[in-house]
This record gives structure tokens, C-alpha cells and sequence, in this order.
């Protein structure tokens, strides 16, 4: 269908909201939307939210204010749609503070975009949709209309009934749900046929995904993997985010088994003081965390790790936030996100004792990154020298250079032409930059 109407997606927060973001693009394909890179001109603007930290609602306000110029430019024709974790939290308010929204819609409901828009189409009608629908929205998407490219997200999980202290996710986006095995290989095997060689497998709580098996029963995420390297053509496997406590034996074992699947795992660990892993529901100690660790190492030598950690969580001591600095020693981390706690409504930290000052929590931010920073250009200088297979994902930088990704997650530049793009081989990597790594071709290796 040739497009009529510009649809532009504004992506905020996690990858999630990034595969959410491209299947409202292809829900809304339907009724001759087409996507434009810019708002200006657009007939519809969807702003997708994140409410995971500090200002998150300020944020949308102020990019609201932004966008209501340019609605006010169109004669009021544009269409303003405000999804996502905000919309799911806040939804009226969004409507009472920026009236000139038109439609609020939860990340549960988007399967319902093209009612909404012709419900909004009757002049001044304002729509909100912040419930969780009985229906399952994954069994009334269409399939994914824009190919996502050598690389692919797909959605296993959703929700999340873990609670920790500090966290608004089990809040905004429910409990936890898994799509079956048979919507997840259907769906991975179109992803395929569009070009995708990576795929990664989502959930706010990946590791937790339980689906139902073709023949009935119930599959954990390890048996899934299995099924997923088993796909013609589709040369590499990840998934995120997890959480240590679902890091069964049996996933364990596929990171031994799977070639495809990438020696590569982002497993958020928030701190290495046992007090505060308690006092933030983790149920996991900081030990527990080191022994999954080993039990990988030992599955898949060479396996590396990034790791999620909050600084200044309610009741951090300097003792609390040594013992994560000795957890990041202990481990090595090829890389890591690192926050300050943010105070979120609703969650059982925010009104907690012992609040620690932004002052202390930016010292302690600093240092934990420095180390974090060290470890990353450790890692990234450990790769220099080496012969790492690279799937390319798209043109370079320069003409006559192509892009791709090493096993770890790292974008690697090279000289290369266009036609390896979709195809893995072996590059001698030569050099290395705080977030990327240059490489010469070494010789094919695998291609689809
Ligand atoms: N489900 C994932 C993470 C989801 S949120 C998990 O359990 O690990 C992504 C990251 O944001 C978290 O790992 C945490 O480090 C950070 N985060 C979540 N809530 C936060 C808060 N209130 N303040 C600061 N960081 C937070
Ligand atoms: Fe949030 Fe914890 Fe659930 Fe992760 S496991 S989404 S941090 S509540
Ligand atoms: Fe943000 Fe919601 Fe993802 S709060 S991190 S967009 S689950």
C-alpha cells in the first residue's frame, strides 16, 4: 500500500519501547500511514515514553509544548498520540495538563491504534486507553510491515511481578505475560525473511519467559533458545534484560550448547551490598550474583558481561557502595549503565528512610563509572589483535567502509563492500576506540 498520510514515532526508554514504537508504525500502515523522519508536516506524531526515572513526566511536557507548535502550524490536523510508560502512569493527567493531546494510549492497547485514530477523528473527541485489555494485543498485530534490518528486536515477555523497591515497570507495564513459542518462531522466521541475521528475544524480565510449546507444554527460555538456533539462516541469538534469579540451569547450558547464541549477556545486578540487595527485593546476594557469573564462564569461556547498577538506593552506606565497587573488581564488566536512584511515585523506596543526598550520589556515580569506563577500554584494548567474527549490519561512516557488530555487542568499523551486508565473517580487529572498534577483513566466513 502506498502511504498517504506521514506518520512520525518519537522512541524514549528501553528497547521494548522501540519494538513497540515499529509495530504501532505497522498497525497504523493499514490506514496509509507511512513513516517521516521529521514531525514537521506530519499528519500523525506518536510520542512514545519512558517513566523509568527522574522528570520523565516533565520531559513529555516539555516536548508536548514542542509539538503543540508545530500541531498548531498543521491547522490542528495533525493527530498527537502519547504512548508508552508515561501514558500507561499518567494518562489523565497528560490530557487535564496538554489538552491538545488527542489520544493516550498504554503499551498494552496499541493493537487498537486504528480505532482510536477514527475515534479521535470526530472533532474533539479525546481518547485514553490506559487499561489492561482481556485480549492479547500480539494475537491482533498484523506482521511486521517495515523490515527492521540485519539486526531485529521481538518481544517474548512482557510485565513484571518481580517489585524491586525502586522500580515503576511491574506498575506501568503489568504482569508478566509470554507469548507462545509458536507466535515467537512464526514471528522470528518472518523477521528472517525480511533480512534480519540477529535477532534479539525482549522482556522487561526475558529469562522469566514460560510459553506455551507447540505440543501443550511449557517451555522455559533455554528450550526456546534451542528451537530459535534452529531457524534457516538466522545466524545469531540474544536476550534482554534478565534477571539473575531466573538464570536457570538449563539457560545456563544453552549458552554451552548454542554457537548462536552471542557470548555476550546484559544481567543487571544494581549492587554488590547484600544489605542493599535485600533492602531493594532483589532476593538474590551479591555471592549468588558471583557463582551465576562462574557457572557461565564456565558454559561458554570468553563470555562477557554488562550489568545494570543504581548508586544511592535508601540506606546506601559508603561500606554498602564499597562492596558494589568490590563486585565490579571481582567481575569485569566489557560495559554497564549506572544511574543515581531516582525517587519514583508509588514504589515502596520513595518513601523509605535514609534518602541519600544528590550530592553523595553524584560522588558515588563518578567513581563507580571511572571504574566502569576503566573496565570497558580494558575490554575493548583486549580485542585489539584478535580475529572476531562480525556480522555487518549496514554502510559505514565513510564511503567504501561497511559497519557491523562483534559477538560483544561492540559496532566495528572496516573497509568493506556493500554486498557482505547481512553476512558474518572473520575481521582482525585493529584497532580500538572508547565505543567501537576498527578491523580488516580476514575472509568469508558464514553467509545466508
Ligand atoms: N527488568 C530489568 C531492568 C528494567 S529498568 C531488570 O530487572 O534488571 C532498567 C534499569 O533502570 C534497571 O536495571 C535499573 O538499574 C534502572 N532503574 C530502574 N528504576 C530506577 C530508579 N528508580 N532509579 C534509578 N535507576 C533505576
Ligand atoms: Fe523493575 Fe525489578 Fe522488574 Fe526489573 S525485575 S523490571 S528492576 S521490578
Ligand atoms: Fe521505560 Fe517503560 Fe521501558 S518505564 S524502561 S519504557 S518498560
Amino acid at each position: 500500500m502506498i502511504p498517504t498520510k506521514r506518520l512520525h514515532v518519537i522512541t524514549w526508554g528501553c528497547q521494548m519501547n522501540v519494538y513497540d514504537s515499529g509495530r504501532m508504525a505497522d498497525v497504523l500502515a493499514p490506514l496509509g500511514y507511512g513513516p517521516t523522519s521529521e514531525p514537521d508536516g506530519a499528519d500523525m506524531v506518536i510520542l512514545n515514553t519512558c517513566h523509568i526515572r527522574d522528570k520523565a513526566s516533565e520531559k513529555v511536557f516539555s516536548e508536548l509544548g514542542r509539538l503543540r507548535l508545530l500541531k498548531e502550524a498543521s491547522g490542528n490536523r495533525m493527530v498527537l498520540a502519547v504512548a508508552g510508560c508515561v501514558a500507561q502512569a499518567e494518562g489523565a493527567e497528560i490530557l487535564a495538563r496538554a489538552p491538545y493531546v488527542d489520544i493516550v494510549l498504554g503499551p498494552q492497547t496499541y493493537h487498537r491504534l486504528p480505532e482510536m485514530v477514527a475515534r479521535a477523528a470526530r472533532a474533539g473527541n479525546k481518547v485514553i486507553e490506559t487499561d489492561f485489555p482481556p485480549e492479547d494485543k500480539f494475537d491482533h498485530l498484523p506482521d511486521s510491515a517495515t523490515p527492521q534490518g540485519v539486526t531485529a528486536f521481538l518481544t517474548i515477555q512482557e510485565g513484571c511481578d518481580k517489585f524491586c523497591s525502586f522500580c515503576v515497570v511491574p506498575y506501568t507495564r503489568g504482569a508478566e505475560q509470554s507469548r507462545s513459542a509458536a507466535a515467537i518462531l512464526r514471528e522470528a522466521a518472518h523477521l528472517v525473511g525480511q533480512g534480519a541475521r540477529e535477532i534479539t528475544l525482549l522482556g522487561q524480565n526475558v529469562n522469566a519467559w514460560h510459553g506455551e510449546a507447540p505440543d501443550g507444554s511449557i517451555w522455559g527460555l533455554g528450550r526456546l533458545l534451542r528451537e530459535l538456533a534452529d531457524v534457516p539462516d538466522l545466524l545469531r541469538l540474544r536476550y534482554a534484560t534478565s534477571h539473575p534469579r531466573d538464570m536457570t540451569d538449563d539457560l545456563i547450558g544453552a549458552h554451552r550448547d548454542i554457537p548462536a547464541l552471542m557470548p555476550f549477556l546484559h544481567l543487571p545486578v544494581q549492587s554488590g551490598s547484600d544489605r542493599i540487595l535485600a533492602a531493594m527485593n532483589r532476593k538474590h546476594t551479591a555471592d549468588d550474583f558471583r557463582r551465576i557469573v562462574d557457572r557461565l564462564r564456565d558454559a561458554r569461556p570468553g563470555l562477557a558481561l554488562s550489568s545494570d547498577f543504581i548508586v544511592g538506593h535508601p540506606g546506601e552506606t559508603e561500606a554498602d557502595f564499597e562492596a558494589t565497587m568490590t563486585l565490579v573488581r571481582d567481575i569485569g564488566f566489557a560495559m554497564a549503565y549506572s544511574f543515581k536512584y531516582s525517587s519514583r511515585p508509588g514504589t515502596p523506596a520513595a518513601g523509605a528512610p535514609g534518602q541519600v543526598s544528590e550530592a553523595g550520589k553524584d560522588q558515588r556515580l563518578q567513581a563507580l563509572q571511572a571504574l566502569l569506563r576503566d573496565q570497558q577500554t580494558a575490554f575493548n584494548a583486549g580485542c585489539t589483535g584478535l580475529d572476531l567474527p562480525v556480522l555487518f549490519t549496514g554502510p559505514g561512516r565513510h564511503p567504501g567502509q561497511i559497519a557491523g557488530r562483534s559477538p560483544f555487542l561492540q559496532p566495528v568499523h572496516l573497509s568493506g563492500n556493500a554486498s557482505l551486508i547481512g553476512t558474518e565473517a572473520m575481521v582482525r580487529i585493529v584497532a580500538n576506540h572508547p565505543n567501537s572498534l576498527a578491523g580488516t577483513l580476514v575472509q568469508e566466513r558464514r553467509s545466508a
